[in-house]
């Protein structure tokens, strides 16, 4: 992980929408990692980015459902919100509060430009809501309102990280202070784009109309086993080489789903099935799926059992955000010219 070239000392910052049930893309191309990060020893700050989750129309009461079992979530999968912060984003009014700053500062043709933009707001963009398209202006401020100098993500989110950059350069240029970092997006590991069980060519997605397309967190283990026993492939053996997979979507997805829950690359992965035909390597993959995320499933309901004491633990992050989040956007503020006379 390097280190932007500047007095910025390390510290992460990511999120998840709790806009539906974790995927395995959000487990392998986003939590499994941050997870390393938090015990690898770097501050590390994770956030359920439910004033997100609602430029998208949520019922009220699945939504305060999804938070909770997000953050059961990330415990299970190894948060722990004792060395990481972890906590809901509207908890900390300061996310809004910045990402207004960030839409003065963040241009109308960047936002044009977000494919992620133009995928969910689809033809009838005139109907999408004001929030979808100032979107990654709102994730520019979840970023910077820590100075977070690294962003773990899959890489769906590499565009969004990117235009943070672009708005943090920007604002210390229009300003002419040296104060928000150049955060780097951080990408990597052999699932950053786990793509859908039943068609290759597109990404693995909690809003996918069919269940059988992905694995939820929430699966249990003869769900998990039945959705890879019926994973769409072709009916040729694996290559001996990865090059062999270049035009094998599908193929290519489970070797990596492979590589990742194994911690292998998959070119380790490859080595170990080259020849063998699905009718062996699909019962293999589904039973390290099982083994691997059965637990975190198991973990999922038991936390779930006690909501009260998520909410307490996402009220202590909060609290913990806030500490870093205040300073910055006190500062922010005065940099913008706002007056700043109430010290209470
Ligand atoms: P979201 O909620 O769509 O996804 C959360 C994380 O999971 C990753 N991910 C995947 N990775 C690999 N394969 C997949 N199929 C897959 N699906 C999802 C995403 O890349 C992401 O890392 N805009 C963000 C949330 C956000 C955020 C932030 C992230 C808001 N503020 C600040 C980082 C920093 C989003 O919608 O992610």
């Amino acid at each position: 992980m390097s280190t932007p070239k500047n007095q910025f000392s390390p510290r992460i910052f990511s999120g998840i929408q709790p806009s539906g049930g974790l995927t395995l893309g959000n487990y392998l191309g986003a939590l499994k990692r941050f997870v390393e990060k938090q015990n690898e020893g770097i501050e590390t700050i994770y956030c359920l980015v439910d004033l997100h989750a609602i430029t998208v129309w949520q019922d009220p009461a699945r939504l305060r459902d999804q938070t909770r079992e997000a953050a059961a979530g990330f415990i299970a999968a190894g948060i722990d919100p004792k060395r990481s912060i972890l906590f809901n984003q509207s908890q900390v009014s300061a996310h809004a509060e910045l990402g207004w700053i960030f839409n003065c500062v963040a241009r109308m043709g960047w936002m044009n430009r977000m494919t992620q933009w133009k995928d969910k707001a689809g033809k009838d963009s005139e109907k999408a809501s004001l929030g979808l398209f100032a979107y990654p202006s709102l994730m520019a401020a979840d970023i910077l309102l820590y100075h977070a100098t690294h962003v773990p993500v899959g890489e769906d989110q590499k565009q969004h990280v990117e235009l943070c950059r672009d708005i943090a350069a920007k604002f210390n240029h229009d300003y002419g202070v040296d104060f928000f970092p150049i955060t780097q997006p951080v990408i990597e590991g052999a699932a950053t784009r786990v793509m859908s069980l039943r068609d290759g060519t597109k990404k693995m997605s909690k809003s996918d109309p069919s269940d059988a397309s992905r694995i939820n967190l929430t699966d249990d283990s003869d769900t998990i086993a039945q959705k890879f026993r019926k994973a769409k492939t072709d009916s040729e053996p694996l290559p001996e080489t990865l090059e062999g997979l270049k035009d094998r979507p599908d193929a290519k997805n489970l070797v990596n789903i492979f590589a990742a829950l194994s911690d292998q690359s998959p070119t380790e992965v490859i080595n170990q099935y080259a020849g063998q035909g699905f009718g062996t390597f699909k019962p293999a993959l589904a039973d390290l799926a099982v083994e691997k995320l059965s637990p975190i499933a198991n973990e999922m309901k038991r936390l779930m059992a006690d909501p009260a004491e998520i909410d307490r633990i996402l009220g202590d992050g909060a609290d913990r955000a806030d500490v870093i989040a205040q300073p910055i956007l006190a500062r922010t503020l005065e940099i913008t010219g706002m007056i700043r006379s109430r010290r209470t």
